[in-house]
């Protein structure tokens, strides 16, 4: 009688994830998508989705306080993010290329409000964590390394100043031919960090053991210069580099 062998398969391994969190003007979507270029990653900028979610909101006439339309809302959000022939992100919404006009500061700060409510975060859950996908995610928002991706192979909380912060933003307003006002900004900043950092539900705050950077004193290239040598470290990230994939 022949004895079966019974095969043991092992799951695959999911995705890795590296989580980028930290408050708004800190660069992280600029070292996000640095990052997820040079490893061949995927990237989830989450702070568009709420973004999305805001714009939505004006679209359909729901106030941004009403919680349980802006759930539903949030459920049913038909995005897709897509390419141009020029490799460049598009964010289409209800049809319609919404890409310019979710970066405004009037769609940050309405983003910030609906972003507090636990239902609203509670419906966008399930979204962001589809993104991991093979051979690897890089993720940037607040809650990344806390909520989203606990397991996440490498953390970074990426802050600098409030002053450092909107400096920046001034700048790029100047560049693209906006004006501006540079008070206004530090006060819009503070008011948004406000926010974010005192909200119940997933707060802006650094995993426990996430690795935190301060850019108010550092160029981008000394940051991805960091991020890299802690990614150095990591030997299954390594691995996983090696082998294309982990699966
Ligand atoms: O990163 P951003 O500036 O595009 O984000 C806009 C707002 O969305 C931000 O003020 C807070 C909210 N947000 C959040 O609560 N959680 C995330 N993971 C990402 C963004």
């Amino acid at each position: 009688m022949s004895a079966e062998v019974e095969k043991v398969v092992m799951p695959p391994a999911p995705a890795p994830v590296i989580a980028i969190d930290g408050p708004s003007g800190s660069g992280k979507g600029t070292i996000a998508h640095r990052l997820a270029s040079l490893l061949g990653f995927h990237v989830l900028d989450s702070g568009s989705l709420y973004r999305l979610l805001a714009l939505a909101a004006q679209h359909h006439g729901v106030a941004l306080d009403n919680e349980a339309a802006l759930q539903v809302l949030a459920g049913h959000l038909d995005v897709q993010f897509q390419q141009n022939a020029a490799g460049e992100a598009v964010i289409i919404l209800e049809g319609e290329d919404v890409t310019n006009v979710i970066r405004t500061e009037e769609m940050g700060r309405s983003a910030s409000i609906v972003a507090a409510l636990p239902a609203v975060r509670t419906a966008l859950l399930h979204r962001q964590q589809a993104f991991r996908e093979q051979p690897g995610l890089v993720a940037d928002g607040r809650d990344m390394g806390t909520v989203v991706f606990p397991d996440a192979c490498l953390k970074i909380f990426l802050t600098a100043s409030a002053e450092a912060r909107a400096e920046r933003r001034y700048k790029q307003l100047l560049e693209k031919g906006f004006s501006a006002s540079l008070p206004a900004l530090v006060d819009d900043i503070r008011s948004r960090d406000n926010r974010d950092i005192n909200r119940p539900v997933a707060p802006l705050k650094a995993a426990d053991d996430a690795i935190v950077l301060d850019s108010t004193q550092l160029g981008i290239d000394a940051v991805m210069e960091r991020v890299m040598r802690e990614i150095g470290q990591l030997p299954e990230l390594k691995r996983h580099l090696r082998n294309g994939s982990a699966a």
